[in-house]
Order: structure tokens, then C-alpha cells, then sequence
């Protein structure tokens, strides 16, 4: 069985501790310092799993899969800093801008998106390079304005008068991209036809579970005070249990889709999306 941190740390050794010395060590220390903090990773884990449904390696998907957690954990360390959530802790540590400081913080998220393209082209080692070029295309589309980037934006424009759709197309960008392409980068590297129905069920599936996270994002964050008054919390919008039953039917859905085309062996697929529901079911919500 693939252990993912230790994947993680020897890609990030591989790409950046090369002894060229090229690297400066306070970048290195910093880049290191987020990269190598106890996230869930769920997106990787995601991609694994959706490589195993799709009959692809665990060395072909790997590269992907790093390459999306080092994408994700640039957006966090750009999202901690004062200029845009003003947060002191991630992951139980201090955020990388407390330890770091801020312009570091910022320059250590811009070398993980660069170190993120040259990590995914390792996938060109294990599958044809027109397959990687059709999932790197994705993988641009999805970091950058139309995805994760466009999202963070999208959300400081939500207003009292945004609706339900508008806060959806906006998780569907900040959380959504990044969840989709963990999904759709193994589909495009095993050649899955974009306009086909199995590429359908995945697409579904991944947008489903970007917004279930997203949302059991929203209800365990949320204190009665502030989310029915936030407009980019889900229970400015819904009721606590009505967020919750939609959100949970939704993915079921989503779940059901992926199912009928590769039967058993969506399982681990599907597994990560029962945690997903799971966490909304216990996350303590506003009320
Ligand atoms: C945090 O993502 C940002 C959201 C999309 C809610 P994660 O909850 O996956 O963060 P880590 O990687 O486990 O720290
Ligand atoms: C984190 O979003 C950054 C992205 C999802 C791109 P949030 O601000 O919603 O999540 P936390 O609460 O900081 O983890
Ligand atoms: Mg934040």
C-alpha cells in the first residue's frame, strides 16, 4: 500500500532539495514548512482511489496527486495571509506567514505552483505525453481563474442579495475545481473520453463531493452568531437541516451514477464520499 506522505516528502526532495543549490533556503524552509504540515489530503487520496476504479497505477497517478495537494496547499497559505483571511493557525500550527513572514509566505505559494507543474509532467514517465498534455490542460483550468483562483475572488463578491446559486458556482470554483481535477486528471491520463457517460458519472461525482466538503466545511465552522448572517456560509441560504439533507441526497446521487458504471469498483471512490457524508451528519452546525 502507497503511504502518501512518504510520497509526498520524497517528490518534494526529488524536485526541490536537488543539491544545486539553486533553491534559496529560507523558500525551501517555508515551502517545506506547509507542504509537510498534517493535512488530511484528502485530494490526493481521491485521485489514488479514482486510479485504482480506472484500472491506472498508483505510479501514474501519483504524479497528479502531489502536484493537486501542492496546488491546494499554496491556496491555503496565500488564503491565511492578513490580506485576505487574516488566519494565525492552520493545520495546528501556526500559519506559514506567522512562522515565515508575509512576503516569504506569499513566494513560498507562488514556487509550489511552479513546483506543482513539474511535479505532474513526471506523469509523461508512465503515460503517453498527449494523454499528460490532455490532463495538465485540466489541471491549468482548474488552479487557475475559471477554478480555485476565480473562486477565492468570486467569494468576496457574494452579497445579502446573492443566491444559493451564486454561493454554489462559487464552492463549485474554490473547492470544486480542486476536487474535480483529483478525479478528472487520472480520467484523462487512462484516455476516458471527456464527451463519453462514464466521464459524466466522475464529473458529477467529483462536483458533488467538493461541494459536500465545502458545505460540512461551512456547518462545522459555523456559531449560530455569524453564518445565518454570512452570505458565503450554506446556512445563509438553508436551514441546518435542510443544508444537510440536500447536500447528503445530492452526493447520493452523485454516488449512485458512479456505481452503476463501474459497479464494485467505485468502492473507493465512494468510501471517501461516506466520510464526506458522515462529516456532515456529525459536524455540530449553528444551531
Ligand atoms: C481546507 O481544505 C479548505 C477547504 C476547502 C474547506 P482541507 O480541509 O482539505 O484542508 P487540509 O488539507 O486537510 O488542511
Ligand atoms: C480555503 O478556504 C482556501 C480555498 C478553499 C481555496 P476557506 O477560507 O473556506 O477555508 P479555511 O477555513 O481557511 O480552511
Ligand atoms: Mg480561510
Amino acid at each position: 500500500m502507497l503511504d502518501l506522505e512518504t510520497a509526498l516528502r520524497s517528490a518534494y526532495e526529488r524536485h526541490l532539495s536537488k543539491k544545486d543549490g539553486a533553491t534559496p533556503a529560507n523558500l525551501e524552509t517555508a515551502m517545506r514548512y506547509s507542504l509537510l504540515s498534517p493535512g488530511k489530503r484528502i485530494r490526493p487520496r481521491l485521485a489514488l482511489a479514482c486510479a485504482r476504479m480506472l484500472g491506472l497505477s498508483p505510479e501514474a497517478a501519483l504524479p497528479a496527486a502531489l502536484a493537486i495537494e501542492m496546488i491546494h496547499c499554496f491556496t491555503l497559505i496565500h488564503d491565511d495571509l492578513p490580506c485576505m483571511d487574516d488566519d494565525d493557525f492552520r493545520r495546528g500550527r501556526p500559519s506559514n506567514h506567522k512562522v515565515h513572514g508575509e512576503s516569504l509566505a506569499l513566494l513560498a505559494g507562488d514556487a509550489l505552483v511552479a513546483l506543482a507543474l513539474e511535479v505532474f509532467l513526471d506523469a509523461a514517465e508512465h503515460v503517453p505525453a498527449d494523454r499528460v498534455l490532455a490532463a495538465l490542460r485540466r489541471f491549468a483550468w482548474a488552479t487557475g481563474p475559471r477554478g480555485v483562483i476565480g473562486g477565492q475572488a468570486a467569494e468576496s463578491l457574494l452579497g445579502k442579495t446573492s443566491s444559493l446559486e451564486e454561493l454554489r458556482r462559487m464552492h463549485a470554483q474554490k473547492t470544486g475545481a480542486l476536487f474535480s481535477i483529483s478525479l478528472l486528471a487520472p480520467m484523462e491520463l487512462v484516455g476516458i473520453p471527456a464527451d463519453s457517460p462514464r466521464a459524466a458519472a466522475i464529473d458529477l461525482f467529483a462536483r458533488e463531493l467538493g461541494l459536500a466538503f465545502q458545505i460540512a466545511d461551512d456547518l462545522e465552522d459555523a456559531t449560530e452568531a455569524t453564518a445565518k448572517d454570512d452570505p458565503t456560509s450554506i446556512l445563509f441560504y438553508l436551514g441546518d437541516e435542510e443544508a444537510r439533507r440536500d447536500t447528503i441526497g445530492r452526493l447520493e446521487n452523485a454516488k449512485a451514477a458512479l456505481t452503476e458504471h463501474w459497479k464494485e469498483a467505485a468502492q473507493p471512490l465512494t468510501t471517501i464520499a461516506d466520510e464526506v457524508i458522515r462529516k456532515i451528519r456529525d459536524a455540530h452546525g449553528a444551531s
